[in-house]
């Protein structure tokens, strides 16, 4: 059954939540800004990987993307329009970056200077984002997040950002989804640079949480009143079956998927019985690392989804454990099942298995197939009731117990969907790659009216 088919779900009300509620919208620089060859930026490692045949499903790129670089006026009016009080972005480190003594690139500068007071004269309390995946391709070249030397650009890189900014910028997310760029980038390869290495994944992997590690106390000493957490992709498991041997690869993706990530960012360390399965593909740890990465934060972010069905499955690298696709039920346009329990379970679990003190949803959103009609109208039912449902959700773990402050919808725009291309649209906003036009779908008229309410 299609979302579509669904009977009306109840309506979920702003005052079910605290007055501060923070409601926003989240994107990310290579998903929306275009200007690839402007004001000084230089290649990443996303726009070699997209020159590279086979790896974009419609063979784009992010050259020009929504061309936020030059429309985030009318972009910011259209949110500020919804009545959003807060907008999650990302910086483009080549924009930054020069190769050149560290020294920073002025016109990036001055870019989101501008751009961060655009959110403030509309009521945008920015949420920044230091790290969504565009790493220069120089970077990449010396070794990228393999190489320890890309730890410490990534703070000159930090400190260059938090100099010019903090006076405005307050909230500061260090990373996002380091799976993705450890996991996805490096051993399933599907995301930029495209390896299929598992030690060289789990290297990555370790010298992001150390470059967190590192960031936190730099950020706090540059930006008074700083809050500094991470933004984490998570999802609820179930095992395929009950049988024990589902039930111990269910097990084992948790070690990696999950507690990988977490255990060492709450002062655990890594896992041990995961750690002893990767063996020399184990990454090296430098004394005084763990400790870096176990820096208390000031908030988490969550990036949720959908839940994963685990399989055993012997040879399946790296776990002997296999995520299954979805093929029944209600699925979204990137085959994802969609499930609002799913989402309280897995926002219960982390408050239960850490206390991770304030949590933010720094993502969640759903892609489907949208037409526009011949009145202009983007009739999205299935990503209006997506949002309507999760927001229910999230209602209930709140009144479970999880300490949640904020929820940031993807994504204000239809974007590069990464290896998707723009064949897949997550936007409250329609975007028309061939005239630039946007339109507010339903979904997104339907966030304004629920944001509208007392
Ligand atoms: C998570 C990523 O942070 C974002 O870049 C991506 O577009 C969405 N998920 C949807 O896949």
């Amino acid at each position: 059954m299609t979302t579509a088919n669904r009977p009306e779900p109840s309506a979920p009300q702003r005052s079910d939540f605290a007055r501060d509620f923070l409601w926003g919208c989240a994107t990310s620089s290579y998903q929306i800004e275009g200007a690839g060859r402007e004001d000084g930026r230089v290649e990443s490692i996303w726009d070699r990987f997209a020159a590279t045949p086979g790896t974009i499903r419609d063979g784009s790129d992010g050259l020009v993307a929504c061309d936020h670089y030059h429309r985030w006026p009318e972009d910011f009016d259209i949110a500020r329009g919804m009545g959003l009080n807060a907008y999650r972005f990302s910086f483009a480190w080549p924009r930054i970056y020069t190769g050149v003594n560290g020294q920073p690139n002025q016109q990036g500068l001055d870019f989101y200077s501008r751009l961060v007071d655009g959110m403030l004269e509309r009521d945008l309390e920015p949420w920044a984002t230091l790290y969504h995946w565009d790493l220069p391709q120089a970077l990449q070249d010396a070794g990228g997040w393999e190489n320890r030397a890309t730890i410490d650009a990534f703070l000159e890189y930090t400190d260059a950002m938090t100099r010019t900014l903090g006076d405005r910028v307050k909230h500061w997310i260090t990373h996002n989804e380091p799976w993705c760029t450890a996991i996805i980038g490096n051993f399933e390869g599907w995301h930029a640079p495209g390896k299929t290495d598992l030690k060289a994944a789990l290297q990555v992997a370790h010298n992001v949480l150390v470059s967190h590690g590192k960031a936190v106390p730099l950020i706090r000493a540059n930006v008074p009143d700083a809050k500094v957490g991470m933004a984490v992709s998570l999802h609820p498991l179930r095992a395929a079956s009950d049988s024990a041997e589902d039930q111990a690869a269910m097990e084992r993706h948790d070690g990696l998927r999950y507690r990988w990530f977490l255990d060492p960012l709450f002062g655990r360390g890594y896992p041990e019985a995961t750690r002893e399965r990767f063996g020399a593909a184990a990454p090296d740890v430098e004394p005084g690392d763990m400790e870096a990465i176990a820096i208390k934060t000031d908030f988490m972010g969550v990036n949720y989804y959908f839940p994963e069905v685990i399989k055993h499955e012997k040879g399946h690298a790296p776990l002997d454990a296999k995520v299954l696709p979805t093929t029944s039920g209600e699925i979204t346009a990137m085959g994802w099942p969609v499930s609002p329990e799913g989402f309280t379970e897995l926002l219960t679990r982390i408050e239960n298995d850490y206390q991770p003190g304030p949590m933010y949803v720094t993502e969640n959103g759903s892609a489907f197939e949208d037409s526009v009609g011949p009145d202009g109208e983007i009739d999205d039912v299935q990503r209006r009731h997506y949002l309507m449902r999760h927001l229910a959700a999230m209602k209930e773990a709140i009144d479970q117990g999880a300490p949640i402050k904020g929820y940031f919808a993807w994504s204000l725009l239809d974007n590069f969907e990464w290896a998707e291309g723009y064949l897949r649209r997550f936007g409250l906003v329609h975007i028309d790659y061939a005239t630039q036009q946007r339109r507010l779908k339903n979904s997104g008229k339907w966030y304004g009216s629920f944001l509208r309410q007392e």
